[in-house]
């Protein structure tokens, strides 16, 4: 059988784990009417989420329109416009409306083809003017809005509109204010950036959707997932093991998911520790040449503190003399400044909770790496 583990944001509903509860949640801001900005580090399953939302919304056969725009690799109005586009094409296939849509994006001359390997849709369209870039995202606001029903649209990776060349938050503001049949989520992983975006009174999206921060999966839950799967292969699992897997990737789902899709693969019908050590063992190796390349990047100050941060698991204290002492980082001052510049390169994860601030290696294979050295 196909390794029910998957390491793709969503697969279907039975390869999914939980996100019960936040489904119903989301679901209930989103056909409630309002727009909803999603929230999480890096790899916890956003995507996946909405992905789940989406698919769950035409299950139950709720008369909406869902569409996932991911702006990642964007920094233009441009590269907005064919993403989204793309997006709504994708959206759009089933119900063949591809051809209304041409008629709004007409003046550009649009040309579609399909990507061999991927089969998604691919847009070319060619612009005279920037006017003709504002129009046409007027236009394309304007089709959404004029569909006979409503539409959620999810951009992804929304922090990418601060690296944009124009006030793209301004812009997109202005165009989805208006709108009364487009319901939006906001989907990011800075979370610094997004709380500003969506909390700081100057910015222009200020107070303008619900806040929803996903956290891990319940303990509990992943591990009767984790057996079910296993079962599903006809495998299965002692305690042991399972409670291995779920410490080693500190529940941070995706390195969860790799994990468990490890052992799938490589071990027999009863699963022990020694299968689950050996993946993790072989998971490393095949990441050394990565981890190393990043160290290359770093300097030695940087590296060595990443180090000391792996080792600790959690550090709560980065100033305090015990922790700077123990892995020679001399200053608090210079402890601050590495902190930060590993924040910022997405190597450290800044957590906040009611007790303050905690920071962790990011990638948890890494941490798990580094720990060794
Ligand atoms: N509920 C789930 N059940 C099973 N696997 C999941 C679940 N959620 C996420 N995953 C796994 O974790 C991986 C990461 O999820 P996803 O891409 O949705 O995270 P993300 O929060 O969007 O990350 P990023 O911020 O990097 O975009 C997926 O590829 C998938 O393997
Ligand atoms: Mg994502």
């Amino acid at each position: 059988m196909d390794n029910p583990f998957a390491l793709v944001p969503y697969v279907s509903k039975e390869l999914f784990c939980d996100r019960e509860v936040e489904t119903k949640t989301l679901m209930e801001y989103l056909l409630n009417g309002s727009n909803v900005t999603l929230i999480s580090p890096r790899r916890y399953g956003k995507t996946g989420l909405i992905y789940h939302v989406f698919d769950e919304i035409s299950h139950q056969k709720i008369n909406v329109n869902t569409c996932l725009v991911d702006i990642y690799a964007t920094e233009t109005l441009e590269d907005f416009i064919k993403v989204f586009s793309e997006a709504i094409i994708a959206a759009l296939e089933k119900k063949k409306a591809v051809k209304s849509f041409f008629q709004f994006l007409s003046g550009l001359r649009p040309m579609l083809s399909y990507n061999t390997l991927t089969g998604n849709p691919e847009l070319t369209m060619t612009y005279l003017s920037d006017r003709d870039k504002q129009q046409t995202l007027a236009a394309i606001f304007d089709f959404i809005e004029k569909q006979d029903k409503k539409t959620i649209v999810a951009i992804d990776e929304f922090q990418q509109i601060r690296n944009y060349d124009i006030n793209m938050e301004a812009l997109l503001r202005s165009h989805i204010q208006p709108l009364k049949n487009v319901q939006f989520i906001f989907c990011g992983s800075k979370k610094h950036l997004m709380a500003e975006m969506f909390t700081d009174a100057r910015s222009p999206f200020y107070e303008s959707t619900r806040c929803f921060y996903l956290e891990k999966i319940d303990r509990e839950v992943y591990a009767d997932f984790i057996i079910r799967m296993f079962e599903k292969g006809k495998k299965s699992i002692t305690t042991e093991a399972l409670d291995f897997i779920l410490d080693w990737t500190k529940i941070h789902t995706f390195y969860t998911q790799s994990l468990c899709n490890h052992v799938f693969l490589k071990s027999g019908r009863n699963i022990g520790k020694e299968d689950v050590l050996q993946s993790a063992a072989q998971i490393l190796k095949e990441n050394e040449q990565t981890f190393l390349q990043w160290r290359d990047l770093l300097t030695s100050n940087q590296w060595n503190y990443l180090k000391a941060v792996a080792k600790e698991q959690v550090v709560t204290q980065p100033y305090a003399s015990k922790f700077l002492q123990k892995y020679n980082i001399g200053t608090s001052a210079n402890s601050q400044r590495l902190l930060e510049a590993l924040i910022d390169k997405e190597l450290i994860l800044a957590n906040s909770t009611l007790e303050g601030v905690s920071y962790s290696v990011y990638n948890v294979f890494l941490s798990r790496w580094l720990e060794n050295q």
